[in-house]
């Protein structure tokens, strides 16, 4: 069985519904801080299978003992962690004690129960701004420009080391770029509880008329049209890439560390975005340009090819599917889950 943290979540729902079509065993777990009830209610919906959810926190210790106890768990998908870059830079402590701290909990119980398995939701701002792209796994990590990025690099680190520590260790850290997009069904979808920080959902409300215009963050990078570039990938792409994930694993005893970059190797800048979006939605997107935004970089996309020769995974959707998928999504649900 597979122990699926901060299931509840975007890119975990969106993971869970490919795991029980593929017909998985799985255990949801989440605090529910950020993630919703009814998104597995949806899952449950689209899949027509029940999804196992117990409620709580990975910093608990005798919560993860309960579940590991009372469940024949043999890998864990570990998505449960905080994510949100501004808020990382005001409350630091914040995101150590809940990505680092609690990753550090779940391993000591992972371990407690013989459980080795694990596959890390890492991110591309472990790479920081990085000197060249695309952006292979071998280039420098560490550099991170907020604390978000640092708890992801920390938790990399100490994956390493555990793994050095204990040959039976497996630790796959797959380093997503940006994801978006929804389920194809409009059913499942990023939810943000605030004003959204990221580009596409903040550009999907202002389409739809929840926020009046979107702010460009600069227009003077060094790229084509001098709006920040991203690797935008559809979450669906990005849920299947965890499924090859477990099955590269699945054959193996202690196959060690090792990181991926799910991403698609395309850049697109910030503009391309906006015209994307309007055309795929038939609203107009305003937009301003204003200063560039503290710590955003001018280019930021993956080299995939590892993904290929290690998962045998690509991504399969193209930018219209990701315009198309979010705005199904947010026209159908405009106030999201609630
Ligand atoms: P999300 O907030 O939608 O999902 C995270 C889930 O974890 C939420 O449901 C939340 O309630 C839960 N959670 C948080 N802290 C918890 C705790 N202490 N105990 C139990 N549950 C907890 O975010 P997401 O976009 O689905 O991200 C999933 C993972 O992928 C995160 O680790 C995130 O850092 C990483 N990631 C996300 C992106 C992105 O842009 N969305 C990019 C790279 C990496
Ligand atoms: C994308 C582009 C902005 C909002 C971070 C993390 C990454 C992943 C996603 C978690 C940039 C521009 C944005 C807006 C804008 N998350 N923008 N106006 O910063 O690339 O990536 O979140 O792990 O790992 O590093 O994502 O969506 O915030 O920004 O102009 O209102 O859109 O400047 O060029 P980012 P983003």
């Amino acid at each position: 069985m597979i122990l699926v943290t901060g299931g509840a979540g975007y890119i975990g729902s969106h993971t869970v519904v490919e795991l029980l079509q593929s017909g998985h065993e799985l255990l949801v777990i989440d605090n529910l801080c950020n993630g919703s009830a009814e998104s597995l209610r949806r899952v449950a919906e689209i899949t027509g299978k029940e999804v196992a959810f117990q409620e709580g926190d990975i910093r608990d210790a005798d919560f993860l003992r309960e579940i590991f106890r009372n469940n024949a768990i043999d890998t864990v998908l570990h998505f449960a962690g905080l994510r949100v870059i501004g808020e990382s830079i005001r409350v630091p402590l914040r995101y150590y004690e809940n990505n680092v701290v609690g990753t550090l909990t779940l391993c000591q119980v992972m371990a407690e129960f013989d459980v080795k398995k694990i596959v890390f939701s890492s991110s591309a701002a472990v790479y920081g701004d990085p000197a060249s792209v695309p952006i292979r796994e071998d280039a420098q990590v560490g550099g991170t420009t907020n604390p978000y990025g640092t708890s992801k690099y920390m938790v990399e680190r100490m994956l390493e080391d555990i793994c050095l520590s204990d040959p039976k260790w497996s630790a796959m850290v797959l380093r997503y770029f940006n994801p978006v997009g929804a389920h194809s069904s409009g059913k499942i979808g990023e939810d943000p509880n605030d004003i959204p920080n990221n580009l596409l959902p903040y550009i999907a409300q202002v389409a739809i008329g929840k926020l009046p215009k979107l702010s460009v963050f600069g227009s003077d990078y060094d790229t084509v049209d001098g709006t920040g570039v991203r690797d935008y990938i559809h979450v669906v792409d990005l849920a299947r890439g965890h499924l090859a994930a477990l099955d590269c694993l699945a054959n193996t005893q202690g196959a060690g560390f090792e990181a991926i970059n799910l991403g698609t190797g395309n850049g697109y800048s910030v503009l391309e975005m906006v015209r994307a979006f309007e055309a795929a939605s038939g609203r107009d997107v305003p937009f301003q340009i204003v200063d560039r935004r503290p710590g955003d970089i001018a280019k930021c996309y993956a080299d995939p090819r590892t993904a290929m020769e290690r998962l045998s995974w690509r991504a399969e959707h193209n930018l219209e599917d990701m315009m198309r998928d979010t705005w199904k999504w947010q026209s159908q649900n405009p106030w999201g889950y609630r």
